[in-house]
């Protein structure tokens, strides 16, 4: 029996919470200059929050900043890091407090991939993306953590869905995702009493960017897995943007050491052969 097909919502965030939620509020996003943490950091600036998007190509992240700034009307700006680099990180933090004079949210979503077999897959393949996402992880919360406590702000870590079961082609991201999934559980719950939270999005096949582009091949409504989606259809980065604007939120105050898919239960999904 054919999947009904669900258009994806046109639902954003301002029309369910209110614009000012997170005036004077600030954002260090790693990744942000692209794809779905671009999404979010223009969401949570929508609210009323400034930001500083963080990561390795200083023309593309100057290009997003100056968008995000002009669709929102609030500040953005731009700081060039490599987030296997614990110096350039604590730079980076360095310029956000010098330019804002706190941090309250931390996206941290740098992430690298490619498809690649273990026969296949080089020491140096496997190493690189464990540095950038599972270390890359790491260092930005050592360089944004004193801030955050003093803040009593929140984290928020982009993993996947991929390595709830055995994905293949994806060994390096998945051990480097489940830790991150591991960090982000063990710092919600040493950070609780300094009245810090962390919580984890774990995004599903989303629409549009890099990662699913260069991954999947294309299906009748979309990506490959729209065709076994319980919804019909591959997520929008909107949908990532909107379950932040949630969790970084006051509705939140009581989630913390969470993992939320936000995937239209492609996960949860078994299918009868
Ligand atoms: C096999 C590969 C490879 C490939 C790189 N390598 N691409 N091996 N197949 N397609 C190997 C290289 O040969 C090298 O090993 C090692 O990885 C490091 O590669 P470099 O190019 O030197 O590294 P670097 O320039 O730092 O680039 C990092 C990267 C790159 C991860 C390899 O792809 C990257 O930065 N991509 C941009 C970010 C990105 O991918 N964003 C999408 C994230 S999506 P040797 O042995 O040759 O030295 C995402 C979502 C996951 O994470 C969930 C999806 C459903």
């Amino acid at each position: 029996m054919a999947k009904p097909y669900i258009e994806p919502p046109a639902v954003d965030s301002t029309t369910v919470f209110k614009d000012d939620i997170f005036r004077g509020k600030v954002l260090f996003c790693t990744g942000g200059g692209s794809g779905i943490c671009k999404a979010m950091t223009q969401a949570v600036i929508k609210h009323g929050a400034s930001a500083a998007i963080v990561g390795r190509k200083l023309d593309r992240l100057e290009a997003s900043a100056k968008e995000l700034s002009t669709a929102t009307g609030n500040q953005c700006i731009a700081v060039q890091a490599d987030v296997r680099n614990p110096k350039q990180l604590q730079d980076a933090v360095a310029k956000t407090i010098e330019k804002y004079g706190r941090i309250d949210f931390v996206i941290c979503g740098a992430a690298g991939n490619f498809l690649a077999p273990i026969s296949k897959l080089s020491e140096n393949g496997f190493r690189t993306v464990i540095e950038i996402d599972t270390i890359g992880t790491y260092n930005t919360i050592k360089a944004t953590l004193p801030h955050i406590r003093a803040s009593k702000g929140s984290y928020i870590h982009v993993s996947a869905t991929l390595h709830y079961r055995a994905t293949p082609y994806q060994v390096h991201v998945s051990a480097a995702k489940a830790a991150v999934d591991a960090i982000s559980a063990v710092l919600a719950v040493e950070e609780g009493p300094q009245g810090v939270r962390s919580n984890v999005i774990a995004p599903g096949p989303i629409a549009g960017t890099e990662g699913m582009d260069r991954l999947s091949a294309k299906g009748p409504q979309g990506s490959q897995y729209s065709i076994h989606s319980p919804v019909g259809r591959d997520g929008s980065v909107q949908d990532i943007a909107n379950a932040t604007v949630f969790l970084f939120s006051p509705a939140a105050r009581y989630i913390t050491g969470q993992t939320l898919a936000v995937d239209g239960a492609s996960e949860h999904l078994r299918t009868l052969q």
